[in-house]
């Protein structure tokens, strides 16, 4: 097999020092790009006193202001692109599960861009020119579908446009087209496994020899669970559609320790949640990008929300990010302890005698919050193993996060499945208004 660098593209074999003074002339024309034609970035430079020629330095970008989504909600739809809205090729959409959703749009060279970085994190996965690709993320406004599709083209893959949703044909699918990579959310390929099964089929025994996950947290737990279980190697693959969709950052299929922020293209920071300060690489906040090449929208310093710290490259120049532990808005604060839903998920994956299928339910009890995290059994679990399986999830987040829940072990195949990005929470508590 050819040595994988080989295969690298020309950004990722940029020396240490290349890629910083890339990265400073490309930030530099970005932030005047941004400052020049969106009114928005223009008033906020103006009001933080700072232009774009003051960036002299990588970091000279902490004196910029941050973009939030609640800064793109009110620029609804086409108030933050930087281009005549002729020379928007496409749109895509975030979900909304609240309120109005954000558009984003690219240029012809944006969505050049985009496939050459979704095709090099399917690279780094181990997907070859030649493979035949699954994508089972969903088609549509969603980025996920798409951004996969045009970057398994990209790298010369033959693509099979499943998108989510219609589980016993994607197994069939599998099954015939013989598809060596798959693309889809970790909660979905679950699904998949489930219906493998349901239909007799080993799921060890496919054609499958890589898994690119993303689109919403997951654990080392998980990884191990579903390159177990389907006999294949799974890597992590992040995005977002305010910077561009996937294509982010990419765990390499080498080492599998962390995601490669694809940072000649977006430059990452980790700030202080509360006070916005930038923390030092190795330290834990919230992740932050600035787009370097994008045209239609360009993105300054936007507040993602997710959970990280940025870690020294490896396997690639490019730093790295840790697995995503969580965003604070899926942060649960319990009796002053804080959770996320991917604590428990360790917890649950490592107890035997339950399925990798839970759900965590809140509910107010007087003036305390409580929480139940709803198990699955599994099916050749007898009671005693399920009761048993209670008490250790009970006593593992006791010990492991410090707050006392309340389990309960249900019957198989009784929680919702997911068909594209899984929700873990369902906030049962009355609402502060009603
Ligand atoms: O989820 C883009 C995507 C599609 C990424 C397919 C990977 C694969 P959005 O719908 O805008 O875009 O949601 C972005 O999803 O801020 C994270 O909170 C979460 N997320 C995405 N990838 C990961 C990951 C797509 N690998 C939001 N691990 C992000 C953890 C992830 N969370």
């Amino acid at each position: 097999m050819a040595d994988v660098r080989d295969l690298l593209d020309a950004g990722e074999r940029l020396g240490a020092e290349e890629l910083r003074t890339l990265q400073l002339e490309r930030l530099r024309a970005s932030l005047r790009h941004a400052y020049e034609h969106v009114p928005f970035y223009r008033e906020s430079f103006d009001r933080a006193g700072v232009r774009p020629e003051d960036c002299r330095t990588l970091a000279d970008l902490a004196r910029f202001p941050f973009t939030t989504k609640a800064d793109l909600r009110a620029n609804y739809p086409y108030g933050m692109f930087a281009v005549p809205r002729e020379r928007i090729r496409r749109l895509h959409a975030s979900s909304g599960t609240t309120g109005r959703p954000t558009v984003v749009g690219y240029t012809d060279n944006d969505l050049d861009m985009w496939a050459d970085m979704v095709a090099r994190s399917i690279r780094a996965a181990g997907g070859r020119p030649g493979d035949v690709v699954h994508v089972a993320y969903g088609y549509g406004l969603f980025t996920g579908g798409l951004g996969a599709h045009y970057g398994a083209e990209r790298l010369g893959c033959t693509v099979v446009p499943a998108s989510g949703g219609m589980t016993a044909r994607q197994v069939q699918l599998i099954q015939d087209l013989r598809p060596s990579v798959i693309m889809v959310t970790p909660s979905y390929m679950l699904t998949l496994l489930d219906e493998f099964e349901r239909q007799g089929v080993d799921p060890r025994s496919t054609s499958l020899r890589v898994g690119v996950f993303g689109a919403e947290p997951w654990t080392e737990r998980m990884r191990r669970e579903i390159e177990e279980r389907f006999a294949i190697d799974a890597v992590d693959i992040y995005g977002l559609s305010e910077v561009i969709g996937p294509g982010v950052a990419q765990e390499c299929a080498e080492t599998k320790d962390g995601l490669h922020v694809w940072e000649d293209h977006f430059y990452p920071e980790v700030v202080d949640p509360l006070t916005g300060e930038v923390l030092p690489d190795g330290e834990r906040g919230e992740l932050v990008f600035t787009s370097l090449t994008k045209e239609a929208m360009p993105i300054v310093r936007y507040r993602t929300r997710d959970l990280t710290r940025l870690l020294p490259g490896t396997a690639r120049v490019f730093r790295r990010m840790e697995k995503i532990t969580g965003r604070s808005d899926d942060m649960v604060i319990l009796r002053g302890v804080n959770l996320f839903p991917t604590q428990i998920e360790e917890i649950v994956l490592r107890t035997p005698g339950v399925a990798p299928h839970f759900q965590l339910r809140l509910t107010r009890q007087g003036r305390m919050d409580a929480l139940t995290v709803r198990a699955e059994a599994r099916p050749d679990a007898p009671p005693r193993v399920r009761e048993e399986a209670a008490r250790a999830i009970v006593t593992g987040v006791k010990d492991g996060i410090g707050v006392s829940v309340d389990v309960e072990i249900v019957e198989p195949e009784s929680l919702e499945r997911s068909v594209g990005k899984i929700r873990r929470i369902v906030d049962l508590r009355p609402r502060a208004d009603g």
